[in-house]
């Protein structure tokens, strides 16, 4: 029987994915960060006492990956502690969580990485505040992981390199997922789901919507760059046939 969640609650609902989820879930509660603030377990609780959700959709991080080095304490308390907050208020209340997390938690050696692939090492602060983030996640009682990866719908830089492959696209190829995942959530019989398409050069996949993009390797990047970082995704793909066969 299908099961479909109706009273959903977004946090991060002005950020990139936020924006597409809004947009392809009508009625979703998405306040904005000043009303709730995840680091403030008191405008969480007001918040989910208020909008009495069913589901709770925890998008909301601080993704400056390059600003999290230096900036470590703040990438902490929203990543880590922002999600303990949510995760105390969601078990009191007996939520379910979507957790959405991201392929950063492996280490970018190989690719086609399965859900239950040992995570680790994590290449940067960043990745290592959303690891911390997945376990406490995982606490709740009733949860599902979500492991993404997404742009903006347009590339957004001149070049794209050759030797980074990943299993990423752009958010409004993505979050259309995303969103059949979340209103099905209680479907899923896993608790960690990679959602993500093919594997790819970020060069392949920068060419699909910017024709003129220069290639480049990731020697030009000045940050430290996985070689593959994509996901398998056979779980997901296996359920959304499930999901669309008669
Ligand atoms: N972008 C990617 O490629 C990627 C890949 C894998 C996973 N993810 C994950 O996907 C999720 C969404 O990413 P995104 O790229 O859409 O992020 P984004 O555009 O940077 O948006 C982040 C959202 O979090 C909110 N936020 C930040 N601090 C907050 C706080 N203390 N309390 C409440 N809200 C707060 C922001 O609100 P304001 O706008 O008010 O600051 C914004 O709505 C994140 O969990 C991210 O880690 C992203």
């Amino acid at each position: 029987m299908t099961v479909e969640c109706e009273r959903i609650f977004l946090t991060g609902g002005s950020g990139r994915l936020g924006g597409e989820l809004r947009a392809l879930l009508p009625g979703i509660v998405a306040p904005s960060e000043t009303d709730v603030d995840v680091t403030r377990q008191a405008d969480v609780d007001r918040a989910l006492d208020r909008a009495g959700p069913e589901v709770l959709v925890h998008a909301a991080a601080y993704t400056d990956v390059a600003g999290a080095e230096t900036h470590r304490r703040a990438c902490w308390k929203v990543n880590v502690e922002g999600t303990r907050n949510v995760v105390r208020a969601v078990w009191a209340r007996g939520i379910f969580l979507v957790h959405i997390s991201t392929d950063y938690v492996f280490e970018g050696t190989r690719g086609g990485y399965r859900e239950d692939d040992p995570v680790g090492p994590v290449r940067n602060y960043y990745s290592l505040s959303k690891l911390a983030a997945e376990e406490l996640a995982r606490l709740s009682p009733a949860h599902l992981v979500i492991r993404t990866s997404f742009r903006p719908r347009q590339w957004p830089y001149p070049v794209a390199f050759t030797d980074v492959f990943t299993s990423q696209d752009y958010v409004d190829v993505i979050a259309p997922d995303i969103a059949l995942v979340i209103r099905r959530c209680r479907d899923v019989p896993h608790h960690t789901l990679h959602v993500a398409t093919e594997r790819k050069s970020a060069y392949d996949l920068a060419r699909r919507r910017s024709p003129d993009v220069r290639p480049g390797t990731k020697t030009e990047a000045g940050v430290d760059l996985p070689d593959d970082i994509s996901l398998d995704t056979s779980r997901w793909r296996e359920l959304k046939a499930q999901w669309s066969s008669p």
